[in-house]
């Protein structure tokens, strides 16, 4: 690499540093021209492009540009590519690795044969305000369930060598902090604490670090008032000293030129030297990096190492990703895909989405239903293949995904009288989707009233009722943003009309955040998140509803009652003056004007069967030096059906010297029991379970108590004590 180095120009040092967008239609002339001239080294794809244009543009590199350093080529996987699985919140609601792997697989499998090399994920903000948009992307809030989705995902996306031919690299994301923007508003201010950053919001980027991503991108936010782009501490002190990072840093989509509206840069020439001078090596959709770094380099501005150790980190990950001993490596496969309707994973979609259901309430066994009667199912997402693939679903047809409706209508197979009618739109208000980056909701044309009077005489036939409501896909997106998050009128006013049917209701969400339901909770007699769950939702939700599968999710992320709540998330800090809701007392803190409690809390799921656990037991009531402490408890289904729950260990630090949160997840299960089964489940401590950041940033664990807390979600846990001796850890 170091002699391909010798031999470069400055400009065509520079073209490496540079990703430009491939056109969507034609590979454009000027894109064309452009790599010919090797003044751009990677391309970032939109969804649909077809490999052949894709071809044109190493063509042009490989046939034309004088030193013939293959493009790279990147696009936002996400999800899925042709087959789309559920959203981040859902793949999380499973807490099942095996098939959050399996989905990340596929995801790389089918990106690769579209000529990708390349993926803009994991993306692992951790996030505890559901106003954000983009919380749908994530894992959730939960540190620990983030950092273990996020090595997971990046080891699956990459497979043993990133040479192999189906073999996705991962560009973990966004580097850091992008998920606490203030009040939820995206793009808004991060500013934290430097414990709380080190704590609970960068384990998850490490993780992906640690599991080998290839790249990481920054976030287009500040971090303690200096952007991402160009923040020294953050790309070269924590991500490449502390971390030992060597993988590829790229900016997010035009965050290089945002450095001038953040006001960090006066021009132009500060934003490029300032991002490249803090470790910045590509600048996606570029302007300023092409335009101003030949003259700051040649004036010294920027010292020609800097540059230098840029472009060999993107020549090493080309050299890496196969691409200088085959540049055609991902864009000569077969043809497979150019089919009509191009072979989907349906089967691994459908298994992966029922995993990703959340059951959140189930009055009298509502759920599952039967098959017989009649059943009445309403509203705007009952038969919407557009919204059920949810956000950044890369090249996945809606044309090709299960509707709620079709999937209800083909396991019942006849058995029972489906009747649907849509009920209401997403929103009445067309100009709250005016701004959305996907604004792609189909309005019904007739009136409220109408499709209101619709759906109640269509209700009135049925033996129960299945109300289908949410938000567009659009809705919970990059800059969509919410103030309110109520179910949009229309549809408050659908569920108290169908509720006053007096029929048994069960609430079908589709959703990409928690939502403020409340109200919608107390009048649905079951209610069931299904986030937006993918090509095949449809079927994986009727597999739930009619109990052919048994769910097993549970909640990432906290719901609140109110929007005022937020940020409400499990790992909060005990305060001075908690308040006791067992023996409420003024001067304590809470909100008094509301239970103040979450609706659901973290980790919370039902099952269709009964899962009990009983007798929790520390093996030693001590930590001893260099030994892990086990915990058990037995697990019990009490029911009559199998199925799978996760369990949950929760610790605590009773006494520090900074103020530990009053349980924080350390480990967690998923078993599958048969009725009437029971087994022990064992979690061994250790004492890096322990540590934290104290207040001179040092990872430390202390001596004293620790609680341990072993629930089936957050709130309802068992609880043991052990005492931690001095001197038993050793803390790298
Ligand atoms: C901007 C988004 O923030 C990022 O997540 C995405 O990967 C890029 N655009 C490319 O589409």
């Amino acid at each position: 690499m170091t002699a391909l180095l010798a031999k470069m120009t400055l400009e065509e040092k520079i073209g490496q540093l540079r990703m430009r967008q491939a056109g969507v239609t034609a590979a454009p002339a000027d894109a064309l021209d452009a790599v010919a001239k090797g003044q751009v080294g990677a391309m970032v794809t939109a969804p649909g492009v077809p490999r052949k244009h894709l071809r044109a543009l190493q063509d042009a590199t490989i046939r034309r540009s004088r030193l013939r350093i293959p493009l790279f080529f990147a696009a936002d996987v996400i999800h899925g590519q042709r087959t789309i699985f559920p959203i981040g919140l859902g793949l999380a609601s499973s807490w099942d690795l095996e098939h959050i792997a399996l989905s990340a697989r596929v995801s790389a499998k089918e990106a690769t044969a579209d000529g990708l090399d390349m993926t803009f994920a994991p993306m692992v903000d951790i996030s505890r305000d559901p106003r954000w948009g983009r919380i749908s992307e994530s894992s959730g809030e939960d540190t620990y369930l983030s950092a273990r989705i996020a090595g997971t995902v990046v080891r699956a996306l990459q497979g043993p060598s990133l040479g192999a031919t189906d073999s996705l690299m991962a560009c973990v994301k966004h580097f850091a902090g992008y998920g606490a923007v203030e009040g939820g508003r995206d793009y808004n201010t991060t500013d934290m604490s430097l414990q709380r950053l080190f704590q609970d919001f960068l384990p998850p980027y490490k993780a992906a670090v640690d599991a080998g991503a290839g790249a990481i991108m920054t976030a287009l936010t500040t971090l303690n008032g200096v952007p991402a782009t160009a923040n020294h501490w953050l790309l070269r002190k924590v991500l490449r000293e502390a971390w030992q990072f060597d993988g590829l840093v790229i900016s997010d989509d035009g965050a290089v030129e945002n450095l001038i509206d953040h006001g960090t840069a006066a021009n132009g020439n500060d934003a490029a030297r300032s991002a490249l001078m803090a470790g910045t090596q590509i600048s996606m959709n570029d302007r300023y990096f092409g335009q101003t770094l030949p003259q700051l380099v040649k004036q010294g501005a920027i010292p020609m190492e800097i540059l230098d150790e840029a472009v060999l980190q993107i020549l090493t990950t080309k050299y890496d990703l196969g691409l200088f001993a085959d540049p055609y490596r991902r864009l000569r496969r077969h043809e497979r895909l150019s089919a009509p309707e191009p072979p989907l994973h349906r089967t691994e979609a459908r298994e992966v989405a029922r995993r990703s259901l959340v059951l959140l309430k189930n009055h009298n066994g509502t759920l599952p239903l039967a098959r017989r009667g009649t059943i009445a199912l309403i509203g705007p997402l009952a038969d919407n293949t557009i919204d059920i693939l949810g956000s950044w679903s890369g090249s996945g047809q809606p044309e090709q995904a299960v509707s709620l409706y079709k999937g209800m209508k083909k396991i019942l197979g006849g058995q029972a009288r489906l009747l649907y009618a849509k009920g209401a739109n997403i929103a009445d208000d067309p100009r709250i989707f005016e701004l959305l980056a996907d604004n792609r909701v189909s309005l019904d044309p007739r009136p409220p009233s109408e499709l209101l009077a619709q759906a109640v005489a269509v209700a009135n036939q049925a033996d129960v009722i299945v109300a289908a409501l949410g938000e567009s896909r659009g809705m919970s997106h990059e800059a969509a943003s919410r103030t309110d998050l109520r179910l949009e009128s229309p549809q408050r006013t659908l569920l108290q009309a169908l509720k006053q049917t007096g029929k048994p209701l069960v609430l079908v969400l589709m959703n990409g955040r928690p939502l403020t339901i409340e109200k919608e909770s107390e009048m649905a007699d079951a209610v069931l998140e299904t986030w937006f769950s993918g090509t095949e939702g449809g079927n994986a939700i009727a597999d739930v509803l009619f109990g052919d599968y048994n769910p097993s999710g549970k909640l990432p992320v906290t719901f609140p009652r109110s929007v005022g709540q937020i940020p409400i998330y499990y790992n909060n800090l005990n305060t001075g003056r908690p308040f006791n809701r067992q023996s409420p007392a003024p001067y304590r803190s809470h909100y008094f004007d509301i239970d103040d409690s979450p609706l659901y809390p973290f980790g919370h799921g039902l099952s269709y069967t009964d899962f009990h656990l009983s007798g929790i037991r520390l093996q030693n009531p001590q930590m001893v030096p260099g030994k892990p402490l086990h915990a058990s408890i037995t697990l019990s289904n009490r029911g009559a059906r199998s199925g799978a729950t996760v369990v949950q260990l929760y610790l605590r630090d009773a006494a520090a010297s900074v103020s530990r949160p009053v349980k924080e997840l350390k480990g967690f299960q998923k078993v599958s029991l048969a009725p009437g089964a029971s087994r022990t489940i064992g979690f061994d401590i250790d004492a890096s379970m322990l540590t934290f950041y104290d207040a001179d940033l040092q990872l430390v664990s202390e001596p004293g108590w620790f609680e341990v807390m072993i629930g089936l979600d957050s709130e309802h846990v068992q609880r043991a004590r052990f005492e931690l001796l001095p001197g038993t850890t050793e803390v790298e």
